[in-house]
């Protein structure tokens, strides 16, 4: 019998035509910018989303976080609502990686409004931490699938922005909230400083000004610092510092984590 799995939209299946091109795709070393094929996804992520570059991540919360990394110091705020992936499904990453302190808004479907940006940001004093971001996800995954309005939007990016603070968008799944309203997706990136933005199998593109473009490309190295990546992986990037202590040696993170061949 033919199940068709309805728990995540990430248990699908490349059909044969997809892996296909991903066997015959053409390589190459990612330092000296000759992989021909992560640079046409890279521009062709920056051209749908209307952005100067794009950077190409081995996983959607490794983008995410490489956001956080590159715009926030520690001790810094960060603030997301209460239902985010990166508040409740990175592993304490924003605290682990980046010594940020994540502060939760209760949102209505996952969605914040403006009035709530004002009183969460912390007025400038030695007492408290430096409200430094705000992150938003599109749709909104744990909020039922919810897309953002437009107006809506950009209203609470103007009062964030009003308030001195970046914005982050989380757009594992922008492109079906083009499809829902219609609203292109260019219109919700630009509004953002940086975001990323997946299709399967898990390209993930973060916007960057040149400075934040170098530290990301020398950062999502797989296992570790500072270096380059060579060979764009298909394996997970897991710095040692975030990779968690429960991890027994058989178990599916240990496996998971193994540095590439
Ligand atoms: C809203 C959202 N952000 C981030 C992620 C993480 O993406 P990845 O599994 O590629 O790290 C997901 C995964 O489903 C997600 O739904």
């Amino acid at each position: 019998m033919n199940l068709i799995d309805l728990r995540s939209d990430t248990v699908t299946r490349p059909t044969p035509g997809m892996r296909k091109a991903m066997a015959e795709a053409e390589v190459g070393d990612d330092v000296f910018g000759d992989d021909p094929t992560v640079r046409a996804l890279e521009e062709r992520v920056a051209e749908l989303l209307g952005l100067p570059f794009g950077l190409f991540t081995a996983s959607g919360s490794q983008a995410n976080q490489l956001a956080v990394g590159a715009q926030c110091r520690p001790g810094d705020e960060l603030l997301a609502e209460a239902g985010s992936h990166s508040l409740n499904f990175e592993g304490g990453a924003v605290s682990a990686l980046w010594g940020v302190q994540p502060r939760a808004l209760e949102g209505e479907r996952g969605l914040l409004s403006p009035e709530q940006i004002g009183p969460a940001v912390r007025p400038l004093s030695e007492h408290y931490p430096r409200t430094r971001m705000l992150a938003l996800e599109n749709t909104h995954n744990r909020g039922g699938g919810t897309v953002w309005p437009i107006d809506r939007f950009r209203a609470v990016v103007a009062e964030a922005r009003a308030r001195g603070l970046l914005v982050h968008l989380d757009g594992a799944r922008l492109f079906n909230a083009q499809a829902r309203n219609g609203v292109r997706v260019s219109e919700y990136a630009r509004l953002c400083d940086t975001g990323r933005w997946a299709s399967w199998p898990r390209p993930a593109c973060t916007r960057w000004t040149t400075t934040w473009s170098g530290w990301g490309r020398t950062t999502r190295t797989p296992g570790g610092w500072r270096a380059g990546w060579r060979r764009s992986p298909a394996s997970p990037w897991t710095p040692p510092r975030w990779r968690p202590t429960w991890c027994s040696p058989t178990s599916r993170c240990r496996r998971r984590t193994r540095s590439p061949g």
